[in-house]
């Protein structure tokens, strides 16, 4: 199934939420029409042009999201992104997909602003089982503020593949054969939010925002799902008809100019951080157990 922007529900997101995985339940779809009334009770979340295209404001007062109504198990979603122009400084938009609850699992997309002429950061992360720390950063080899450019998460039960206007940037393994947790049983909901992390996004949190350039707005448009819903009559583990391909010689070679050329941070390689011991998937002589075949290079 696919499914565009009528699938997202603007409301508000108060800061403090975005801080916990409590989310707030969504409300029942009506249709496939966004509620009017959020037009009105949440003016920061604006979903215009038949449910194609959608803005986030941020204020001093409030960030702003939008959450989907479904949750689904396995999928490729894609958004095309326009970021917060100028003085983005301490504002971080987000594109992510968690589930509810304890031990939640998450993919994360997250956009750190930076001052007028600075580079953004795209920070990757991945929380499986609750358990998260697997950030990789990278700067973009384009200024994300000037067009849209099309983010994906496609995410299946043999791994996940962030991609950016079609090209992936990380690809995480399913590697739970070697005990290295990944999400496949729990289903998760699709979030964009724009909100306020002054306190780490940019230089370490060095700079804070500048709320006299509020209101800040992010825009986006043509979401696209092709996901699955988990139901009774639904068996996600073969969506796709299970025929998920990996990456491709070509999109592999790509992979690596990519790493080479703009990542920035590889929690990998985070020896200070992991002083007593890389987590163990990054090990030398972890990193290629439990691959198929076909991810070898
Ligand atoms: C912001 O700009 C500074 C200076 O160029 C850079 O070091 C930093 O990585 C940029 N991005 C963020 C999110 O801090």
């Amino acid at each position: 199934m696919t499914y565009g922007l009528s699938d997202l529900d603007s409301r508000a997101f108060r800061e403090e939420w975005m801080m916990t995985t409590n989310l707030e339940v969504l409300e029942e779809p009506v249709g496939n029409k966004i509620r009017e009334e959020h037009h009105t009770t949440d003016k920061r979340a604006i979903i215009q042009n038949g449910g194609n295209s959608m803005t986030l404001e941020m204020d001093k007062y409030s960030g702003s999201g939008i959450g989907s109504k479904n949750d689904y198990l396995f999928g490729r979603f894609d958004m095309q992104i326009k970021l917060v122009p100028e003085n983005s400084a301490g504002t971080v938009t987000a594109y992510y997909l968690s589930s509810q609850g304890p031990h939640h699992d998450e993919i994360d997309i997250e956009f750190l602003g930076n001052l007028s002429g600075d580079p953004y950061i795209l920070s990757t992360n991945l929380y499986a089982h609750g358990n998260g720390g697997h950030e990789m950063q990278y700067y973009l080899w384009f200024d994300p503020t000037q067009d849209f450019h099309t983010y994906s998460i496609d995410w299946n039960p043999q791994r996940i593949i962030i991609l950016v206007d079609n090209i992936p940037i990380r690809v995480m393994h399913n590697r739970q054969n070697i005990g290295v947790a990944f999400p496949t049983r729990q289903p998760m909901m699709l979030y964009t939010t724009l909100w306020n992390g002054d306190s780490w996004a940019t230089r370490w949190g060095q700079v804070k925002i500048d709320w006299s350039k509020a209101p800040f707005i992010a825009s986006f448009r043509n979401f696209n799902a092709n996901a699955c819903i988990p139901s009774s009559s639904n068996n996600c583990y073969g969506f796709n008809s299970g025929k998920n391909k990996g990456l491709n010689g070509e999109t592999k070679m790509k992979l690596k100019e990519i790493h080479a050329k703009w990542n920035v941070y590889d929690y990998c390689r985070d020896f200070r951080r992991y002083a007593h011991g890389l987590p163990y998937e990054c090990r030398k002589t972890n990193n290629r157990k439990g691959l198929q075949d076909e991810d070898f290079e």
